[in-house]
């Protein structure tokens, strides 16, 4: 099959591309930048230059292509829009990479929340979130005008990505500060708990969807889960250093922005993925992100 990737060189999209070219599949990755359209290229992944907004672009490639898939972002909504045009009526895939920070609470830390998701649970989704939320709707709805629409709604992903960018973009952030600081920092008391997937994992999914999964379906991407404070305390562990230290949000915020203190490490997002193993038979490998971060997780 003819791919187009958008993210190629991305954490996500990059092992994405690199599963998809070992089962055989040509993969065309849309880059930004020209040196690593290079880089692209010695991957094996024919680079096209340009970004999610040049419309006329995207809907060359995805006209060419048998299968498109959005790895670049979750929120871009223009992007998406010329992609769905493009395909309208044609009957080919468009795989969209969302995140589950979409039903992320606002808890700052301090409440374990009981609410957990999966495919046929209402979803509660904050005002900050209702963008994207909207997003993953027009792309399951796409389906009524042709397009075989597919949304994969990633948890935390943690492990060594395959293709350009090696690091995800919650575990690797609170590394860095620890290096930094002396001593890893969190979110409050840090008890809210994300769900989380290993990227080969999710790499395999993604796999999966694109042979089997029906027109207009939302999947979880999900393996385990474990809080904020669990996730420092084997940092620490692996650093040698002393207990997690804790930061309100203004103070995690000036570090990491506020959509991130908030909505990723100061938040609640626990989902099962129950319909990705039922209906694709999808048997994810790794199950503990604190023993990848004691045992695997690069320092440098
Ligand atoms: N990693 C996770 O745990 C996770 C979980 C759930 C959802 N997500 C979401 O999935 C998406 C991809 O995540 P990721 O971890 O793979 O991030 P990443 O490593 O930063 O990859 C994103 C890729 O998309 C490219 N890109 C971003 N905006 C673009 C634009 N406007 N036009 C063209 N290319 C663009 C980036 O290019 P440059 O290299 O030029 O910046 C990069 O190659 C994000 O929206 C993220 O929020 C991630």
């Amino acid at each position: 099959m003819n791919i187009f990737i958008t993210g190629a060189n991305g954490y996500i999209g990059g092992t994405v591309a690199q599963r998809l070219l070992a089962d055989g599949h040509q993969i065309r990755g849309l880059v930004r930048r020209p040196d690593l359209a290079e880089q692209l290229a010695a991957s094996g992944i024919t680079p096209v230059l340009g970004t999610l907004d040049d419309g006329d672009l995207l809907a060359r490639e995805a006209q060419q292509a048998d299968a498109v898939i959005n790895a670049a972002s979750s929120d871009h909504r223009a992007g998406i829009t010329a992609l769905l045009a493009a395909l309208q009526g044609s009957g080919k895939t468009l795989i969209h990479t969302s995140g589950s920070s979409v039903i992320g609470d606002d808890v700052r830390g301090d409440v374990l929340s009981p609410n957990i998701f999966d495919e046929d649970t209402p979803l509660i989704v904050e005002d900050k979130k209702q963008a994207r939320h909207a997003l993953d709707n027009a792309i399951l709805a796409a389906s009524d005008n042709g397009v075989r629409g597919i949304v994969l709604c990633n948890t935390m992903i943690y492990g060594s990505g395959r293709g350009l960018h090696r690091d995800s973009v919650q575990i690797p952030p609170l590394l860095q500060e620890a290096q930094a600081r002396g001593a890893v920092h969190v979110v409050g008391q840090g008890i809210n708990r994300w769900s989380n997937v290993h990227i080969d994992d999710v790499a395999e999914l993604y796999a999966l969807a694109l042979k089997d999964a029906p027109a207009g379906a939302f999947y979880f991407v999900e393996n385990g889960e474990a809080s904020y404070a669990e996730i420092g305390q084997a940092i620490a562990n692996r650093l040698g250093q002393g207990p997690v230290q804790s930061w309100t949000v203004e103070e995690a915020s000036a570090v990491w922005g506020e959509g991130h203190a908030r909505y990723s490490f100061g938040s609640n997002s626990r989902v099962r993925a129950k319909r990705a193993r039922a209906e694709l038979g999808w048997a994810p490998r790794h199950d503990s992100v604190t023993r990848w971060i004691e045992t695997e997780m690069p320092l440098d």
